[in-house]
């Protein structure tokens, strides 16, 4: 029985994390086997293309082959195999967040994203994803306390718009697939949407 791929996106401090592991809880109380993973990263080699993505200054096209080259090993070494073994995966940013911010924070346009997206994963998305939604400055209020910041999240505001928005496109392109959460309200109200939509699942993949 193939699992299912649920995958969280949003900007910085939007509250991924939080709620990936919410979902983890839910699924493991209803008897699932879940994988948790994140992107860029997830495999030895990914980790690795991650340090480079967040500190080493490049172009928006090195940047989105380099995501894309961890994503392929990514799904090959992890995503893949554990989707075949029944479990559900979740993971922190997918192909969504490429299109977010190479595609539009970037600029380089979706057309490119969508080109290599169909060149690395051909004909495979998620089950469901979670889109974070908050303002860049209520998010970055959240996350300020952490300290140093990458290079991605050391962008002006501008750039964490331009990510924001071409979020929201995405998810008006694909709204069976893609659910928008405000995720300025508090905890416990966006945990009770996101465990609907997790539920929803849970109860098609048991059907
Ligand atoms: N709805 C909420 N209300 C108030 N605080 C929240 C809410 N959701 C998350 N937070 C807090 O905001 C901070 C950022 O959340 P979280 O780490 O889940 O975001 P993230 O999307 O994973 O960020 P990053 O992309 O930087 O990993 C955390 O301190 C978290 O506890
Ligand atoms: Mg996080």
């Amino acid at each position: 029985m193939q699992g299912k791929f649920i995958t969280f996106e949003g900007i910085d401090g939007a509250g991924k994390s939080t709620h990936i592991e919410s979902v983890r809880a839910f699924l493991t109380a209803r008897g699932k086997v879940v994988c948790m993973t994140r992107e860029p990263g997830g495999t030895a080699l990914g980790e690795a293309i991650r340090q480079l993505f967040l500190e080493r200054s490049m172009c928006p096209a090195s940047e989105a082959l380099l995501v894309f080259s961890a994503r392929r090993q990514h799904l090959e070494q992890v995503v893949w195999p554990a989707l075949a073994r029944g479990e559900w995966v979740l993971c922190d940013r997918f192909t969504d967040a490429t299109f977010a911010y190479q595609g539009g924070g970037r600029e380089l346009g979706f057309d490119a994203i969508a080109t290599l997206a169909q060149w690395t994963h051909p004909d495979f998305s998620p089950d469901l994803t979670l889109l974070f939604d908050i303002p860049p400055a209520a998010a970055h209020e959240r996350v300020a306390h952490r300290g140093a910041m990458d290079r991605i999240e050391s962008e002006q505001s501008v750039f964490h718009e331009r990510v924001r928005e071409a979020y929201l496109r995405r998810a008006r392109a694909e709204p069976e697939r893609i659910k928008v959460l405000s995720s300025d309200q508090s905890k416990d109200t966006v945990r009770a949407r996101v465990l609907a939509f997790a539920q929803q699942l849970v109860q098609m993949a048991d059907d």
